[in-house]
């Protein structure tokens, strides 16, 4: 007999930790410079059409997934696929033929994992899909915790005065100077650590849901005050331009791509996140509309801190970079140049916001490892966060120690070198890489066939609109009322998760593999 399955307390706090993990270093970091080179409005176009047609039918599946099971991933796989033993072959299969392909191509690593996985589908069956998820959400918060650390160390230099940097080169040289320290990488990836940690120890309730009910209120006001101080300055138009102005030429097949992966990405898709925190709901709460509640909060923040970024960059005269680069670099110049002396201020609430987003999806990535252990090593929930936390922490050091280059660890080089032909520069960005283009894109592709063909639309949709009994004839007559509504978004919703979600994610992991080349 499974032990009872903690639940939320809310909706309300349901939507808040979803929105929680949703919210991230994606939204406030990413998307808004992703937009910038992929042609402003235009890419933002694709992007919410992404998110419509494919984020939000594998959202709602993989809430549906967790909810029915009342299971994490592996569990959840393992429990709607007892009786059906074909599709995971013909996968397994599939990846065989796919991992040879590969290896011709000359990606032997990728082979060697792609073949692997095909292997464990063809002896495992279906969960194996759930393992996959839940190790990627742990490999991705090792290097997570990272970036969590250095946001805490910028967020209290900001509020301490100390991020007055007087410019670009001792902006860059403080940043370069903490991320190629592996001691103080080390030392503050366990501060963030910490916390994040603390609030999972606290379960469900008590702690992620408690958190995110606290946090994520402070981020939205925070948010609001940075966009009323960036458009407020004089010339803030020409970054709204350089944002959201739609230049179609601009937009590539790559930039497609680019925000299909940023739409699994932004809304915690692909991993076993959404699985997870699905799995404690209760029964009668309607999936559907707290889904689409996260969605839009997830996109609304990503737009809103486009425009608290780019009309500040531009009104102070900067230009906006790439990457780590604009937050560390670019950002801290630019609050400090706003005029009225505040400049720690807007420095220390813009930190304080991305520290609030980083830790409440570090927790949404924390807390799949800590389910599965629970689950299925019948851990305790302290146990399973102090194993989880303990080994991330040592993973994540290894990780500290390769930041900017390989130097200290050579010998780790030559084995990614050997495995995959050629490296990134370095360990955290190896890890992100084979990751988020990678591991995320497959995921999706069997979360999304295993919603559509195997647990089947008409069971999956049946979870998705579950509201409880209703007991007044006012609440039947509501129910009948939305019946319309009701079947015509489920038959949408069936045909994305079923035809459109599938190939797409399919064509990107194609292109991620280089097997697929567009020229434009
Ligand atoms: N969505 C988060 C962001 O935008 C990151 C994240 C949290 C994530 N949990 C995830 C990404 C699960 C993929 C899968 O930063």
């Amino acid at each position: 007999m499974m032990e009872k399955r903690e639940h939320w307390g809310s909706t309300f706090g349901f939507i808040m930790a979803g929105a929680g993990s949703a919210i991230g270093l994606g939204n406030i970091w990413k998307f808004p410079y992703i937009t910038g080179i992929n042609g402003g409005g235009a890419f933002v176009c694709v992007y919410l059409a992404c998110i419509f047609f494919i984020g939000v039918p594998v959202l709602l599946s993989e809430l549906a997934l967790g909810r029915a099971s009342q299971r994490g991933p592996i569990g959840a796989f393992g429990y709607f696929s007892r009786k059906s033993s074909i599709l995971p072959k013909v996968i397994g299969g599939f990846g065989l033929g796919l991992s040879a392909a590969l290896f011709a191509f000359g990606s032997n690593g990728l082979a060697l994992m792609v073949g692997l996985i095909g292997i464990a589908f063809l002896v495992k069956g279906w969960s194996v899909a759930g393992f996959c998820c839940t190790a990627v959400a742990f490999l991705i918060l090792c290097y997570y915790i990272i970036i969590g650390g250095w946001i805490l160390r910028y967020a209290i230099l900001a509020f301490a005065g100390k991020l007055s940097f007087a410019t670009a080169t001792d902006a860059t040289g403080c940043f370069l100077g903490m991320a190629g320290d592996g001691w103080l990488s080390a030392l503050l990836t366990i501060g963030f650590m910490v916390p994040c940690a603390g609030v999972c120890y606290f379960g469900v309730k008590k702690g992620i849901e408690l958190a995110s009910k606290i946090m994520m209120p402070v981020l939205l006001v925070i948010i609001f005050v940075l966009v009323i101080r960036s458009l407020t300055l004089p010339g803030a138009s020409k970054g709204l331009e350089f944002f959201l102005k739609p230049d179609f030429t601009k937009l590539t097949t790559q930039g497609l791509l680019e925000a299909l992966g940023h739409a699994f990405y932004s809304l915690s898709l692909g991993m076993a996140t959404m699985i997870t925190y699905g799995s404690y709901l209760p029964r009668q709460r309607n999936i559907f509309s707290a889904g689409l509640w996260i969605v839009l909060l997830d996109t609304c923040v990503a737009l809103l801190a486009g425009i608290a970024i780019f009309p500040a960059v531009f009104a102070m005269g900067q230009s906006p970079a790439a990457g780590p680069g604009l937050i560390f670099n670019i950002l801290p110049l630019t609050f400090n140049a706003i005029p009225g002396s505040l400049g720690w201020l807007w420095n220390g609430l813009f930190f304080l916001l991305m520290l609030i987003a980083a830790l409440t999806s570090a927790i949404s990535i924390f807390e799949p490892g800590v389910a599965a252990l629970m689950e299925h090593a019948k851990f305790s929930r302290h146990k399973a966060v102090i194993v989880t936390a303990g080994s991330a922490t040592v993973l994540g050091m290894v990780i500290c120690s390769s930041v900017l280059t390989w130097e200290r660890i050579p010998g780790v080089e030559a084995l990614f070198q050997t495995l995959t032909g050629a490296c990134r520069a370095s360990l955290f960005e190896q890890i992100d890489y084979l990751c988020s283009s990678w591991v995320l894109p497959l995921n999706g592709f069997a979360i999304a066939l295993f919603t559509g063909w195997i647990w089947g639309v008409s069971r999956a949709s049946r979870e998705l609109y579950r509201r409880g009994v209703p007991a007044t004839t006012l609440e039947r007559t509501e129910k009948i009322r939305s019946l319309f509504f009701m079947r015509l978004s489920v038959s949408f919703w069936s045909i994305f998760i079923r035809f459109i979600a599938p190939v797409l994610v399919l064509i990107m992991f194609l292109y991620a593999a280089g097997i697929v080349k567009f020229t434009k």
